[in-house]
């Protein structure tokens, strides 16, 4: 199949694409390298340094490339600056989406799986109600959780409009090779990095805060299978475990050989305290379950090289 993917030069996007490219289809990746970088996008796939919100440039890539699947990872993913800058952040996430359902429409693409968020969704779910499920009720409580969750509803309503369908997946905390230990939300990663910098990382609060990690290769299986089902569904992928950041800094420092102490500094306030979720949707309209455990995605996150060696792509800048 011919296949776009935006954001396929980021963390979770690249991976997609290398499962993609395995599995024979033709992939077109779209990012502008805000957060992404070269280094990670497969040589094999081709290459559209693009904004999304460059709408006549987006119409002439869908032009030439024909898609039947769109795969949009693309994203201000940053819940901190959707804060500060929340103009910016709905830029990006809805009216960047709307161009490229535009698109989707006009040139007849038969689906978009959308990589959501569950974590930014839900909000604080009160203990009882964990691992969360997809009918809990949605509270984003950042302007990244309500432009995420704007354009799902975009795609549902696209799905009753047109003929474009759609897979929704909520990822839980996502965790792998590639992911930026700059970033805000990857804790595996900024602990990963610091601690082989013989640097203490810094824990917030106590340290009991829980997460849902799930690793990179399981998400990409996911998308994967959604190329072909989970028709018009909202579906988390997680793996329905809580780790709390105290955990998490023990198994990394384990493997690493990292002797020092966490700082611990002041709680960030509004943080959720838990969170997990249930992932029975995702087996039941895709056959998918969570593979790898935590324990065996650390160490295949510290075996497994951050980046890809720069390779000249001919197909590099291709619009620009
Ligand atoms: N990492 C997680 O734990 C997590 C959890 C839930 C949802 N998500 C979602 O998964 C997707 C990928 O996240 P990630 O962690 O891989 O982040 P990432 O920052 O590594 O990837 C995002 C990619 O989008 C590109 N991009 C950003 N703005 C763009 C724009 N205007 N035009 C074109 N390209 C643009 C970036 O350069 C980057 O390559 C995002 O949609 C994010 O909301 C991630």
């Amino acid at each position: 199949m011919n296949i776009i993917i935006t954001g396929g030069a980021g963390f979770i996007g690249s991976h997609v694409v290398d499962r993609y490219l395995k599995a024979g289809h033709s992939v077109a990746v779209i990012d502008n390298l805000s957060t992404g970088s070269v280094k990670n996008l497969n040589p094999r796939a081709k290459f559209y340094k693009l904004d999304l919100k460059n709408h006549s440039q987006l119409d002439k890539i869908f032009k030439r490339e024909k898609p039947e699947i769109v795969n949009h990872h693309a994203a201000q993913a940053e819940v901190r600056r959707s804060v500060d800058d929340p103009i910016f952040d709905a830029q990006t996430n809805i009216i960047g989406g709307l161009n490229i359902l535009h698109c989707c429409v006009k040139y007849k693409v038969k689906k978009i799986i959308y990589a959501n968020t569950g974590g930014a969704l839900y909000g604080a779910a009160p203990s009882a109600k964990l691992p969360v499920r997809e009918d809990y009720p949605i509270k984003p409580e950042s302007p990244y959780g309500m432009s995420k969750y704007t354009f799902e509803n975009y795609l549902e309503l696209y799905s009753k409009l047109f003929v474009l369908k759609y897979t929704s997946l909520r990822y839980a905390n996502i965790y792998g090779p590639r992911q930026n230990p700059q970033g805000e939300a990857g804790v595996v990663a900024i602990f990963i990095g610091l601690m082989l910098a013989n640097q203490s990382p810094k824990i917030f609060g106590d340290g009991r805060q829980t997460r849902d990690y799930l690793f990179v290769a399981d998400v990409a299986q996911a998308n994967v299978l959604a190329l072909t089902r989970a028709r018009n569904q909202k579906i988390n992928l997680g793996t329905a475990q809580q780790t709390s950041v105290n955990q998490i800094y023990k198994m990394i420092a384990a493997e690493i050989g990292f002797t020092g102490k966490p700082i611990y500094s002041p709680a960030i306030k509004g943080e959720i305290r838990r969170a997990s979720q249930n992932w029975d949707l995702a087996k039941k309209k895709l056959g998918w379950s969570p593979k790898v455990d935590l324990a065996t995605g650390i160490k295949k996150t510290l075996k497994k090289k951050h980046s890809r060696p720069d390779l000249d792509n001919p197909f590099f800048a291709l619009v620009n």
